[in-house]
């Protein structure tokens, strides 16, 4: 439970300002949203949104759960983020400031972002790129991956971004799965001054099989590394500079699919989450707008990367689409040491900062161990909001966010929300919620949030539950990607009558104040450093490991730094290893899920068995193995494992 006695209240000049100023503003819009709902989006919708062909109505709820927005009005995402700024007068405003690995900074503009994109745009269309089509982009974080997305918005493509830290394999997959004609990649990608390669990472996803959908790969000169090149390769600045600096953005109905993202369930593949334009957009604008109370001076700081949602909706699409003035940030937090992100807080004066729990709790350790590295040593007094992101963000870590970031008088939007809602769904308003550290606090006006039992029946507050969204909402996921039946099955079960939206969380809410708590996923579906994982997918990996490994459970663990940590158990196809023996095959295992799925699926704890913890029909004991991998004392009822000896095997981590 969140403790209420603790409210931080908005201060006063903040909130008088702000674009939702007060808790009877922040009642009122959720008022609207309740007497007329689709009166309320369709207002928002004309004032947030430039459409070419107006909508003449909100919500198509006639295909249920497939909702579909304003689906008869056109726009286009790109006009909406460039040109628009520029016929607003905006053509000389800095639109991204880029700070690279190493420093060097870069600004640009919106009249040049708008020319940039247009010229990608026209290289897309010169490589035979049409609507509708999926470009797969594989890009460090870099204003040319901002302009590969905006470019295929440009001319109706559809993007899915892939993070590169992920591997060949799941690269290979993606492809496979989107059907993508193009793969937009760098040579290299620079973090914490070293050079990574994605060109030769893209060479190897190719070479595996199943992506002869592909027609073109498109290389983005970053490092100017040694990178092998064939026949379908093609530089970026070549085809650039061949082509013009305008293009017409190609109008597409609001229903169109904008992107997919690839994201982790608790079954499975990874699922192609598909997006819209018109709804997406809206939502994309519109929380930027009230979240981070975003203004004409602001400088915002994202530091997610384009590979997660967050780095679409809050850098490529969110910012943009209101002019604002937003920070790209290449490198690392730690490099080249702790105090980086304080460091370009203060060099940019920036206003609005938003990162991960994660990150606070590294740096928080960095800062105790190192005067140097203290936000103390930097002058961040520019700041005036900062945001929370991707995973629960303990009350400690929350304290310390406020005080020495943000000086005590910065409110923390801790927004909760996830690849399918496309935007905030839960989350404070800096100049309205008074806040309690570690809760989301309340619905955005007008998604309607609840808590709910197995049977969709709400629950009282002060009682956990299932986090559900009664009503469709602009921004909402569309389906997965080529798989419509998962689409139904994961997020409008048949339990809860295909009514409500399933988040995967549960979520408890507070007697008095009504305010949420994020309790964690309810499925089994991991949070690591903020980054979601299905155990089920790391459990696959290591089984196609098949010299080596026989049977594999996975499951998480608490972790002090990122958040939640994965744990292994394994049983392997040869005697049980100890001592160094144990040591190298985990080393060996943890390379294999780096080399199926890509670092972050590292196992942080491997734990070998002569077998697996199984009740006597043989159902893997989930719960306990959780119990083991915290290191508690088993309290489970162990009289209907096959094997209790095997316990004190799984004790010993490597
Ligand atoms: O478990 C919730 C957690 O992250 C999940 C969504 O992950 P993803 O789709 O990768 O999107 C992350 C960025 C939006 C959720 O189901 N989560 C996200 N934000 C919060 C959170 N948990 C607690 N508090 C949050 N603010």
């Amino acid at each position: 439970m969140t403790d209420t006695t603790k409210l931080y209240l908005p201060p006063a000049a903040l909130a008088e300002k702000a674009h939702v100023s007060g808790m009877a503003a922040y009642d009122k819009l959720c008022a609207e949203a309740a007497s007329d709902y689709e009166g309320y989006w369709s207002r928002l919708a004309r004032e947030f949104v430039s459409w070419k062909k107006p909508f003449t109505q909100a919500l198509n709820s006639s295909e249920a759960p497939f909702f579909k927005w304003f689906e008869d009005g056109t726009l286009n995402v790109s006009y909406n983020c460039l040109d628009k700024q520029v016929e607003a007068g905006l053509g000389d405003k800095v639109a991204i400031i880029f700070e690279a690995d190493d420093g060097k900074v870069t600004r640009v503009t919106y009249r040049e972002l708008l020319a940039k994109t247009c010229r990608m745009a026209n290289v897309l269309k010169a490589e035979g790129v049409k609507k509708g089509d999926r470009v797969v982009i594989y890009m460090p974080m870099s204003v040319e991956g901002v302009v590969a997305m905006q470019a295929c918005a440009r001319i109706g493509a559809t993007h899915s971004v892939v993070f590169g830290g992920f591997s060949a394999q799941s690269l290979r997959d993606r492809i496979e799965d989107a059907g993508a004609v193009m793969v937009i990649t760098a040579d290299e990608q620079q973090r914490g001054g070293k050079s990574l390669p994605l060109k030769a990472i893209v060479d190897e996803a190719l070479g595996l099989g199943g992506c002869d959908s592909i027609k073109s790969v498109i290389v983005y000169q970053r490092t100017a590394g040694k990178i092998n090149w064939t026949a379908r390769d093609k530089w970026m600045h070549e085809l650039t500079a061949a082509q013009a600096e305008t293009c017409e953005p190609e109008w597409v109905g609001a229903e169109h699919p904008l992107f997919l993202l690839y994201t982790s369930g608790s079954t499975g593949k990874p699922k192609g989450v598909q997006h819209s334009t018109g709804g997406y957009l809206l939502h994309a604008a519109l929380t930027t707008k009230w979240t981070f109370d975003l203004k004409p001076d602001d400088v915002f700081w994202c530091t997610a990367d384009i590979g997660w949602v967050t780095g679409h909706t809050y850098i490529a699409y969110g910012p943009l689409a209101l002019g604002g003035t937003e920070i790209v940030f290449e490198g690392v937090p730690t490099f080249p040491d702790a105090g980086r992100f304080w460091k370009m807080i203060q060099d940019h004066k920036v206003t609005i900062f938003y990162t991960a729990p994660t990150a606070i709790r590294s740096l928080i350790k960095a800062a105790e161990s190192n005067e140097a590295v203290h936000p103390k040593k930097y002058n961040l007094s520019s700041l005036r909001i900062l945001g929370s992101v991707g995973e629960p963000i303990n009350p400690a870590a929350w304290e310390w966010y406020h005080q020495h970031v943000g000086g005590g008088r910065c409110p923390i939007v801790d927004t909760f929300w996830q690849t399918e809602t496309g935007g905030h769904v839960i989350t404070p308003l800096p100049g309205a919620t008074p806040l309690v550290p570690g809760s989301c606090t309340l619905p955005f006006p007008g998604i309607m949030a609840a808590v709910v039992d197995e049977t969709g029946k709400d629950v009282p507050n002060g009682q956990g539950g299932i986090l559900v969204i009664k009503k469709p909402w602009p921004s909402m996921i569309r389906t997965i990607w080529g798989d419509a039946p998962r689409f139904k099955k994961s997020y409008y079960p048949e339990d809860f009558k295909g009514q409500y939206y399933l988040a995967g969380d549960g979520a408890i809410r507070d007697e008095k104040t009504g305010y949420f708590t994020i309790t964690g996923r309810i499925d089994d579906v991991l949070n690591v450093s903020g980054h979601r994982m299905g155990t089920m997918e790391i459990e696959s990996a290591l089984v196609s490991c098949t010299d080596l490994v026989a049977e594999a459970a996975v499951v998480g663990r608490p972790d002090d730094t990122t958040g939640e940590a994965i744990c292994a158990f394994v049983v392997l196809k040869r005697p049980r290893p100890t001592g160094d023996e144990a040591k190298a095959i985990a080393k060996q295992l943890r390379d294999w899920v780096g080399k199926e799925i890509g670092p972050i699926a590292k196992p942080k704890d491997i734990r070998f068995g002569d077998n697996l913890p199984k009740t006597r029909s043989g159902k893997i004991m989930r719960r306990l193995l959780r119990s083991v991998a915290k290191g508690e004392a088993v309290t489970q009822d162990t009289s209907t494992l096959e094997n209790p000896a095997i316990l004190e095997q799984l004790g010993q981590a490597y």
